[in-house]
């Protein structure tokens, strides 16, 4: 008689900016996914990196304990602790990275480093429906723009991306023109919603081939406002809901235009969308509608997963654990984890 697998427990972990995450795994079901959001950042108009650090300090035990907790497990029962080794902030990838191996070299269990942009892309594993390889996955957060050739779970291309901002940074970056709180994205598409996509055009760099820039229509965005307010020192109370939705549509419209070339020269239909500005309701929209016009089958993930979060650190350890691609437990090691 075959003996059955033995399934494998993961906590993963997830810290590389402002959010501290924490998840467990059973083989490739997710068990339990819980964040705390640092909500310190937001009067200072930005992620001030020593805070976060700090904040990642006080939220890693309470926030791991609780992820064990709702999964139903204990630490002995865990067989691999993953974590996110970069890109990131340093000192907050540092928290992560050396509770994640201390809590590794204690249990006597393997440790394993997940790449945050891949585990970006393999949220879409977490549940179905789940993409078929060869698919293309924009990937769209506060620090990357890439159109990513995803050809199995652990092998991927980056075949397109920005020379400048990522689409994240232009929505917050934009917002804060605005007057709005950080992290702007979320306020764009809340207040585009109900303004009018096309009352302002905002000047669109020309890149070639599937590369992206967006500083360009930052200043743009900039430049038409100052305008505007010299005539009218309350243009952008004004005019709020037309603005963002004009800032939403130009910044999609960008995005689209290059995924769809990647699309066609790639000869692929399987399509998918990931990381915080996957988020948007418009970019949502317009992935969805094109992806009708041209029969692709698109891929979504849900609003938990699009954003920065453990389980997606965890997904990856797994196909990570299933290679046996384990890292290094040598004490100095961490210090040497990149940004
Ligand atoms: O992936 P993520 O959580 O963190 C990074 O890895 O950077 O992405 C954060 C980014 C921020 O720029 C935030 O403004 C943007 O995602 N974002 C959004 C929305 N939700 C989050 N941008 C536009 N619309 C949203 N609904
Ligand atoms: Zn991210």
């Amino acid at each position: 008689m075959s003996q059955q697998p033995k399934s494998v427990y993961l906590l993963a972990i997830e810290s590389s900016c402002d959010d501290t995450s924490a998840a467990v795994f059973k083989d490739d079901v997710n068990l339990s996914n819980l964040v705390a959001n640092q909500d310190v950042h937001r009067q200072f108009g930005g992620v001030v990196p020593e805070l976060a650090s700090r904040a990642h300090l006080q939220n890693i035990i309470p926030v791991v304990d609780s992820a064990l907790q709702q999964a139903g497990i204990t630490l002995d029962q865990l067989n691999a602790v993953a974590f996110t080794r970069g890109p990131g902030l340093i000192g907050s990838l540092l928290v992560g990275a050396t509770f994640a191996k201390g809590l590794a070299l204690t249990l006597g269990i393997p440790l394993i480093e997940v790449n945050h942009m891949q585990a970006h892309v393999l949220a879409h594993f977490i549940e179905d429906p789940k993409p078929s390889f060869p698919f293309l996955c924009l990937t769209v957060s506060g620090g990357h723009t890439q159109i990513v050739l995803v050809k199995s779970h652990l092998d991927m291309e980056v075949i397109g991306t920005t020379t400048d901002d990522a689409a994240g940074e232009a929505f917050d970056k934009t917002a804060k023109i605005l007057g709005l709180p950080y992290p702007g994205g979320p306020l764009v598409d809340k207040y585009a919603q109900t303004g009018n996509p096309k009352a302002y055009t905002f000047g669109k760099p020309k890149v070639d081939d599937l590369g992206f820039s967006f500083s360009g229509f930052k200043t743009s965005v900039l430049y038409a406002v100052q305008k505007q307010q010299r005539l009218d020192p309350d243009f952008i109370a004004k005019n709020l809901p037309d603005l963002c939705a004009s800032i939403q549509r130009t910044i999609i419209e960008m995005l689209m235009e290059k995924l769809e070339l990647a699309a066609k020269q790639n000869n692929i239909k399987e399509i998918a969308i990931a990381g915080g500005v996957s988020a948007n309701s418009g970019l949502r929209n317009a992935i969805a509608e094109t992806g009708q016009r041209l029969g692709w089958n698109t891929y979504i993930p849900r609003f938990e997963y699009c954003t920065d979060n453990a389980a997606m650190i965890g997904i990856t350890a797994y196909y990570k654990y299933l290679q046996g691609e384990f890292t290094t437990q040598d004490v100095g090691a961490v210090a040497r984890y990149e940004i």
